[in-house]
Formats: C-alpha cells, structure tokens, sequence
C-alpha cells in the first residue's frame, strides 16, 4: 500500500465497493470468444456484420437455459458489446447456468470474466533533450505531422490551455473518429488538437457499477484528473508559464506536442475490462498511431486471458505503437503488468527536478524531504506521533478519528506512511488544530511530492529513521519544516521503489519492463474542478498539478513514440520499440549507474528499468533495428506451447506449425533474459537475433559484451558488415553455464551485448536468472 500513488488509491476504495456490488449479484459479465467458421456455419445470418451473429448464440442459449430453469422470469443474457475485430466474439451478462450452456454450443473458444483494472498517475521535454539542444527533435522540419495518439483513460477537460490547437494544420483527412455528445460535452468541445472523445462504460455499468452524475460526466470530461494529465504529457501543446503557485514554472508541453490527441474514457469509479477492449479497437478502427494506457490488471493475466494484451497485438498488426504503464506495485519481484511482447511496458523514474522541504531537529540534525507546500516555514515546534498523538488504531498512520485535538494543537504530527494519501493525513492533522505534518516511512527512498494544505513534507526511509530515532530518543522531540520551492541538477534519473518490476512471471524469456521514463513529481494539466491536493475540501484551484506513477511515465514513451513516428513513417511499431530501447542510457548524469530508490545506495537492474531511461534524440538515430512482424508474435505464443485454444484467443486463422520453428528466446526482441534450472555447467542456450540497418549505408559493427556472472558468451558472426539501408543481418549468441552447483532460484546476475559501429552503440541488456 505504501508506494501506490494518490489517484490509485483514490479508485481502490471505489474498486472495493464496486467488487462488493458485483459479487452480490450472480449475474456477471464474461468476454466470449466465439471460433467464427463455426459460428457463422451454424447460425444463419444474411446481414454482413457480426452483431445478429452474437445475438443469435445469445439467444439459443436464453431459450435452453430458461427451459432448465424454475422460474419462468430468468433474466435472459445481455449483450453488452459485439466484437468483431480483434476477436470474433462479444461482451454479455450472464448467468452461471447461460454459461454452462453458452460452453456447450459449438463454435464457444472461451469466456472471461470480466476485470477490474488499476489506473497506474514540463520540465520532461528538456530532460529528455528534446528541446534546447542542436539535434533538438522539436526543431525538425515535420513537425506539422500528423499524428495521433488515442489515450484511454479517465476522460479529459477539454477546454484546458493544453488541449487548445493554435497553430495546428486540418485534421488528418484519413482520421474516422468522433467526438461523443454527453454531460457537459459536446463535439464543439473537439478541435484540430483534440480531434476525437469517446465514452465507454456499458460493461461498467451491467457489472452493477454506478455512476453518480454529480461526481462524474456521463461523457468523455474529465472528473478525476489521470486522463487530462496523461493527455497533457503526451501530447499537450505548448503553454508559457505553467507551474503549480509557482512551483515547476516554466513552458509546459507534451511530448509531441504537435501530435494530435483522441480520448477514450473507459474508468469510471470502477471499471472493466471489457470496455477497455472495446475501446482499443473503437481506437484503432478510428485512426490512431500511438495507443497509451496507464492502467492494468491487479495482477499479471496469461496474454490469452488478457483482452487488453489481445487488443494490442491487434493494434501492432494494424502498425499502432502500444505502450502501456508497468504499474506501481514495486519494489517487489514479477510484480509488473502488461508484459506481452509486443506491448512497450514503461517503468518510472526521477527527473533531476525536486520540490525540496528541509526538516530541521532540536538536535540540530538536518534532513531534506519533498513537498510541494508553497507557503512559509514552521518555527520550531514540538513534534508528536503515536500515543502522544491521539490514540486507537492506527494513530501512527495518522488514520481519521484517531488524532487527539488537545495533544496536537500547535505541533507538527508525524505520520507514517500508508493506508490514507499523504494530503488526507494533512487534512486530518489541520482538522485537529495540527500546524503541521511529517510523513515517514520505511524501506524505500521514493519522494513523491504533494500539494499539502500545511506545512508538511515526505521523508525517505534513510532520513525517517534517523529523524524516528530522535523522535523517540528524546523527552521534548522539536522539528521546523522550510521550502525551498524547485530545484533542478539533482542526482537523476533514479528508478523509483514503486515501479513494477520483472522477472515477466508470464513469459520469463522476454525483460519487463521495457524501458524507463519519467515518472516522479510530473507537471501536467489538471481539470478545471480538481484540487491540487485532490482533496475535495480544498477549494484551490491550478491550471497544473504534479502526479506520480508509471501512469505518468507511460504517456512521456507514448509521446516519444509519436515524435519517432512523424520521423520515420515506415518503421513498425516493434522497429520503433527497438530504437527505444537499444538507445535507452544506464548512466545517471553524475557518471553513475542508475540508482533505484527501492534500496538505499543500490542500482537498478534491467528488471527494473529494463534496457534503460528513453533517449528520444539518440532512438530517432538508432543506427539498426529488432524488427518483428505481429505474424513473429503468433510464433512466439506457438513456442509458449499456447495449445489450439488458447492461440484462439488471438486470431482465427493462424495454426501453429507442427514442428516448432522457434524457442522462446529466439524471439527477434532487443534484449535478452536467459533462463537456468538447476545446475547450469556446460549447459548451452544458442539464440538468433536479426538487426536491420537504418543508420550508414556502408557500415561495420562489431559486438561487445559484458559478460554476466555465471555465464560464458559466444556471438558469431562478432562483425556485422552492412552494404546498404533495410539490409538485414543475422548473428547467434551462445550462453554456457559455468555453474556447478545448483544456485539459489529466482537469484540474477546482469550484462550486456552492444553492436558498436563509429557512430553507434545498439545496447541489448542481458539479464541470468536462476529460476
Ligand atoms: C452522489 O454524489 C453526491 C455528492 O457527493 C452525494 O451527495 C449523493 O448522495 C450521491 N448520490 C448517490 C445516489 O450516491
Ligand atoms: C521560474 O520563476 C523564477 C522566479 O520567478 C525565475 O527566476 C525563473 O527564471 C523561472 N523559470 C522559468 C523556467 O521560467
Ligand atoms: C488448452 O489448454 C486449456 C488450459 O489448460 C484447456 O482448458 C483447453 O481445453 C486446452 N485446449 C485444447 C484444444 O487442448
Ligand atoms: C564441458 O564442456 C567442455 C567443452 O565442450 C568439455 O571439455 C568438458 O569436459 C565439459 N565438462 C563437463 C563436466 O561435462
Ligand atoms: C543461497 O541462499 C543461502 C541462504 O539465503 C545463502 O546462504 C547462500 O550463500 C546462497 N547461495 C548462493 C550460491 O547464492
């Protein structure tokens, strides 16, 4: 609970009622997946879409289960959405017994539950030096391109500086998208930046979810703050003066902020999976290039399982670049999500700007926090926490009803960490006559900012046990809290705690995450009718507020894709991922490896940063390239051993080769995870990789590898001569085990391989496990 950020934990609570509301129904919405031969064989339909199709198969099962059943009212099944696309099947609620028949007719593949998901929540353009710079991408002559990033999301506030289209040609000519009527929206609320909003919530809504609509719009705005913010970070245009009271000042903008943006709002205060579906390919039907999803399942799903997972590698085969959010429940191992191959699953990390607040003790000890508190500092003041606090459970954390008025009026309250937001906590201290607020935690070293409503500020776990020690250790513990507003230089990036991390428990040979990218303390657009703190007690108001999660990292890869894209028209989405990934640094900008905030003083390793921070400048220029075709994924899912059914759930017209034609490894991906059981001496893993020229056209690379503990490398060839662009050149790469003994599971060791020419170094990451 401790690292997931505010807009998360916001939903979580609603998630739970809603859970609570749909398990006392025994109706329950499943996504179907039909075989289509069969179905359009058995069920006659002469009109040419697929929606009688599904209506039929609904309504042989309606008559066979009512005949089973006593009552004569059984609710007859209800279609919510009719899919034809990326699968051939629908969305309906049923019953256990329209199920069980539903099974029996010929042609049924498989039938999920539906899900709920989690929403994972300026200064990043000249941290990723795509401004400022001579080879600045924003200066580069096909800025005016077109294209589109569909965001789906909790909706956007359309009138926003950011979504205004100054300065923007006609919208594209090819886009068939649409901007949906609904609560206070209208399509007069789109224009040439923001060409297209849609709603979806008929699956929220028969899974028993509801929508209060003082609290939220029966339409694409905005009524939470994710999506308007994630928007704004892909793709929102230039706004002088942006800052939050002053905080962050500078211009802000999305990553292209040429880029054209589509929303497509599928969280509500609850949500469910097939919505999302059906969004993804409305998205992908209507035009766009980019799809960006901050949002995931709870836990990892099989990719058979996964209709979001299904949706994407209908988007790549479609050329749609998908990216979508690691999520946020790190530091711990196989905790991220959305790790199928072709999606580009983004982890999150520092930028080098902070918001520092100084901590000062009686004892004269100095601590540097964060906060984004804009108001003067506390004098001296006594500190309490726990019983000297208030009492009843859960005091330490500062929990409601558990502060005593009479023992904190006047002083600053320390609050550890976890079950309510930072900013709650505030709320509950000022409620109780507090004049201020510490928040301490222990394990990691994330410092994620908040707009407080009193002076407060967050500690790392370094600094609070320290700060504790003191606290504890002495009669009249005292502590004043000073803000020293936006710094900028700091020691960055750094990976933060909360990113998930890999091992992929869903496909150990592919890396996840992908790549990192900004993700802390994010400046970003906010709705007109949110708070900065996101307390609905606070009436102020800012153009911007600052979120963190990979929520906020996933639109900054979203965006670069999308600049990657107007550059280089041809190149797949894969193509695209590769250069983002083989060009990704390792190295902070103090010369060290990258640190990760989950431990103090410890580095990240590609399980959880992946093959590196983004750097859009050098991924533009990557000089070669892993491609792969949506058909190379098929494959990859064949050699998973997925039997017949399960590679149902992904097309209709794809058979597995009898005899495999490749190992899991071989997939053409642009890093390497190689896997060791038991004793590992002398057994040999020999993957093939193929790179693709796009840098020189005559040009010589040769390899070079940093050989990870426990493993001997061979790469033959170990020189790649290339004669021309597009020319494409294999190589193998042999790891042998050097291990004896059998070693402890789930331990890892790192590397790396590079192709190094004159001008380029196309960096592969090679992460050992022993699983
Ligand atoms: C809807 O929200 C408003 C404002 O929070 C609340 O007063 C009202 O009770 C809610 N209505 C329902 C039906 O939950
Ligand atoms: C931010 O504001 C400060 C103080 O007003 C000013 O010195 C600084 O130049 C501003 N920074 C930017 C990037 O505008
Ligand atoms: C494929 O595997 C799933 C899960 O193990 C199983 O339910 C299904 O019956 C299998 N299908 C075939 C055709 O073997
Ligand atoms: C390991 O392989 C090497 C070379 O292939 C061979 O010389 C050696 O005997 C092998 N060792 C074992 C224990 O199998
Ligand atoms: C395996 O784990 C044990 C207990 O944690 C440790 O003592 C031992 O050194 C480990 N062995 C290796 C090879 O890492």
């Amino acid at each position: 609970m401790m690292k997931i950020f505010k807009a998360m934990l916001l939903l979580l609570a609603i998630f739970i009622i809603a859970i609570i509301a749909a398990a006392s129904v025994d109706r329950q919405v499943y996504i179907v997946r039909l075989d289509k031969a069969k179905i359009t064989n058995n069920f006659i339909n002469s009109i040419g879409d697929s929606k009688p199709w599904h209506e039929a198969v609904l309504d042989s099962i309606a008559h066979v289960s009512s005949q089973q059943e006593q009552e004569s009212e059984a609710t007859p099944p209800e279609l919510v959405y009719s899919y034809e696309t990326a699968i051939f099947g629908f969305a309906a609620k049923l019953s256990a017994k329209q199920l069980e028949s539903l099974k029996r007719v010929d042609g049924f593949v498989s039938a999920i539950p539906d899900q709920m998901l989690r929403l994972h929540t300026t200064h990043s353009p000249q941290f990723l030096g795509l401004e400022g710079s001579k080879e600045s991408l924003w200066h580069s002559s096909n800025l005016q391109s077109d294209v589109i990033i569909g965001v789906i999301d909790t909706g956007i506030w359309p009138e926003h500086a950011s979504f205004q289209d100054h300065g923007m040609p006609p919208i594209p000519a090819r886009w068939k998208g649409t901007c949906e009527k609904g609560t206070k929206f209208s399509p007069s609320n789109c224009n040439k930046k923001l060409i297209g909003a849609r709603s979806f919530y008929k699956a929220y809504l028969a899974s028993g979810g509801k929508i209060n609509q003082t609290e939220e719009y029966l339409s694409p705005r905005d009524a939470d703050g994710h999506g308007t913010h994630t928007a704004s970070t892909a793709a929102g245009n230039l706004v002088a003066d942006a800052s939050l009271f002053g905080l962050a000042n500078g211009t802000a903008s999305g990553m292209r902020y040429s880029a054209r943006i589509a929303m497509y709002k599928v969280l509500w205060p609850g949500n469910s999976l097939a919505d999302v579906l059906a969004a993804m390919v409305q998205a992908v039907e209507d035009g766009v290039d980019v799809l960006s999803l901050s949002l995931g399942p709870e836990s990892p799903l099989p990719y058979y399982q996964d209709p979001a997972a299904v949706a994407a590698l209908f988007a790549i085969g479609e050329g749609v670049f998908v990216s979508f959010s690691a999520g946020n429940s790190g530091p711990g191992k196989y905790t991220a999500t959305n790790t199928a191959p072709w999606i580009m699953t983004v982890a999150a990390s520092t930028t080098d700007r902070s918001f520092p607040a100084i901590v000062k003790l009686g004892n004269g000890q100095v601590f540097e926090g964060t906060s984004l508190y804009t108001g003067k500092a506390t004098k001296q003041l006594p500190v309490v926490y726990g019983k000297n606090a208030g009492s009843g459970q859960g005091v330490e954390y500062c929990k409601a009803g558990t502060l005593n008025p009479k023992l904190v009026k006047g002083k600053i309250v320390i609050c550890v960490e976890g079950y309510l937001e930072d900013t709650e906590k505030g709320e509950l201290v000022k409620l109780a006559g507090g004049v201020g607020m510490l928040s301490v935690k222990k394990g990691d070293e994330d410092l994620n900012a908040n707009a407080h409503i009193l002076p407060a500020a967050s500690l790392g776990a370094s600094a609070s046990e320290s700060f504790m020690k003191y606290v504890l250790s002495t009669k009249l513990p005292t502590a004043s809290i000073a803000f020293k507003g936006t710094t900028y230089g700091n020691r960055a990036p750094m990976l933060a705690a909360f990113s998930s991390r890999g091992p992929n428990l869903l496909g150990l040979d592919v890396i996840k995450p992908d790549v990192t990218a900004p993700g802390v303390n994010i400046l970003a657009a906010l709705p007109a009718v949110i708070s900065p703190s996101f307390l609905k007690s606070d009436k102020r108001r800012a153009a911007f507020g600052v979120m963190s999660g990979t929520s906020m990292s996933c639109p900054h890869v979203s965006g670069i894709a999308a600049v990657l894209k107007s550059k280089h028209k041809n190149w797949s989405p894969a193509a695209i991922k590769s250069a983002l990934m083989t060009t990704a640094y390792t190295v902070d900008n103090r010369g060290k490896p990258i640190a990760d905030l989950a431990v103090h003083g410890s580095e990240a390793t590609p399980f959880a940063m992946g093959s590196g921070h983004v750097d859009p400048v050098k991924a533009s220029d990557p000089g070669l390239i892993y491609d792969i075709t949506a058909d190379d994924y098929l494959h990859y899912l064949c050699s998973l051993k997925y039997n017949a059914t399960q590679m149902a759930s992904f097309t209709d017209d794809f058979t597995c080769p009898k005899k495999a034609t490749m190992q899991p490894g071989d997939l053409n991906y642009p890093s390497f995870a190689v896997n060791f059981k038991g004793k590992a001496h002398n057994i040999t893993f020999m993957f093939k990789r193929t790179v693709t020229n796009v840098g020189i056209p005559r040009s010589i690379y040769k390899v070079s590898v940093e050989e990870p503990n426990g493993v001997s490398i061979i790469v033959k060839p170990n020189v790649l001569r290339f004669k021309k662009l597009g020319q494409k050149l294999s190589y193998k790469v042999s790891f042998m085990g050097l291990k004896t003994e059998k070693a402890n599971s789930s331990t890892s060791s790192f590397g790396s391989l590079a192709w190094v020419s004159e001008k380029y170094k196309v960096r592969s990451p090679i992460a050992l496990t022993w699983i």
